[in-house]
């Protein structure tokens, strides 16, 4: 479904729910990391895209206090009141994204009058393509227009960050929310997390395509491995004598291996080597140097796999396909994306071989992790947009 499309039906909806037609709709899409994982909280580099799936919200005003959200994924509504001071719900409530997107707008003193929304998604929800920043920065779009107060993109993306920090209660990074805001057709972004700097990396070469495979699986529910191996990295960080691992280079961390417990080690070995391949490949990326960027994709999910202990069988089975088929079958290179623990991975295809990679990656999974997987191309697309204002 195009965004369009996607658009007009949540239009519809609205109209359905709320008897009236919308006045406002703004989309925020998913992203996909190309490279550079784990490297974000550590003021590392990434190398995400923006993936022509969004998350669309209608809204209208109401004339009260209130703020109605209905959401096509969601059993029920979510209501609450302007006139009240905001607060999380309780922990994995589907609200708490755009709600805490309306308490950092209402902390800037951008608080808006009532109004009913409807929300639908074509970002598959906990599928690690960043659904969670897309809702969330699909509501500070809306509510940009409804404040009538553009925020600057870096302040914005940190305000949703922030929303799901303090209300989803995931202490995650910066590059979902930043490629969301930020994301261009056609491009790549090179962030670097330290000093958020962006960079647009262009990727029009027809021949190559990025293929998604969903494994429809989730492993970990609770975030607990993300937090603990955030620790993790502050705790070497804290033994190397650096303010974050960037500033880290692999013959310090092989000089305090002994001052440090293994699995400490490891994690910054990951997270030290991935900063570097993430540089590089997008250099390879802007010279379309394609095999090179395909390695360091395979380099980069070892690392994760070994060392970051963020992978899982069904991924590891994905990966593994694609090394199968290999450059012959048109596959370059492979990975896990996101967070990890189940979630997608991300494999860089000859474009003209993507139909039968698809056809032998989804057989060969289920035949092996017994589960259908779901399978997509995306080229880079645009960040978020105003589709009415
Ligand atoms: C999640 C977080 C990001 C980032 C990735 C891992 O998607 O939201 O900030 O840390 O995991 O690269």
């Amino acid at each position: 479904m195009t965004l369009n499309e996607l658009a007009r039906q949540t239009a519809v909806q609205f109209q359905q729910t709320f008897h009236r037609e919308p006045h406002w709709i703004a989309a925020a899409p998913g992203r996909v990391n190309v490279i550079g994982e784990h490297t974000d909280y550590n003021d590392g580099f990434v190398l995400p895209m923006a993936i022509d799936r969004y998350t669309v919200i209608a809204a209208a005003p109401n004339g009260s206090s209130q703020v109605t959200l209905h959401s096509g994924a969601a059993q029920s509504p979510a209501s609450l009141d302007l006139a009240q001071p905001l607060k999380p719900g309780p922990k994995g409530y589907w609200a708490n994204y755009p709600v805490g997107v309306i308490a950092g707008f209402v902390a800037r003193g951008l608080k808006p009058a009532g109004f009913d929304a409807v929300i639908s998604s074509t970002v598959p929800l906990g599928g690690g393509l960043s659904s969670s920043a897309a809702l969330e920065v699909a509501a500070a779009t809306l509510l940009e227009v409804i404040t009538g107060q553009k925020l600057d993109p870096v302040e914005k993306a940190l305000l949703c960050q922030k929303a799901e920090h303090d209300y989803a209660g995931m202490p995650c990074g910066i590059m979902d929310q930043f490629i969301s805001v930020m994301g261009k057709e056609n491009h790549l972004l090179l962030l670097d997390c330290r000093s958020r700097q962006p960079e647009l990396v262009p990727m029009t070469d027809p021949s190559v395509a990025l293929l998604i495979t969903n494994t429809n699986v989730k492993h970990e529910l609770t975030g607990g491995g993300y937090a603990q191996r955030r620790a993790q990295c502050e705790q070497a960080a804290k033994t190397l004598g650096v303010r974050s691992l960037r500033d880290a280079t692999e013959d310090m961390l092989l000089q305090a291996r002994g001052r440090m417990d293994e699995t400490v080690f490891r994690r910054a070995r990951h997270v030290i080597g991935e900063i570097k391949r993430t540089v590089l490949a997008a250099r390879e990326v802007r010279a379309s140097n394609w095999p090179v960027a395909g390695q360091l994709m395979y380099a980069s999910h070892a690392s994760l796999r070994d060392d970051y202990q963020v992978s899982c069988d069904e991924l590891d089975v994905v990966v593994d396909i694609g090394r199968a088929i290999g450059p012959q079958g048109g596959v370059l290179g492979c990975r896990m994306t996101g967070g990890g623990f189940g979630g997608c991975a991300v494999a860089l295809v000859r474009a003209d071989h993507v139909d039968a990679i698809s056809k032998r990656v989804a057989a060969e999974y289920e035949q092996r992790a017994k589960i259908k997987p779901t399978l997509f191309v995306s080229r880079p697309a645009a960040g978020a947009l105003v589709l009415k204002p």
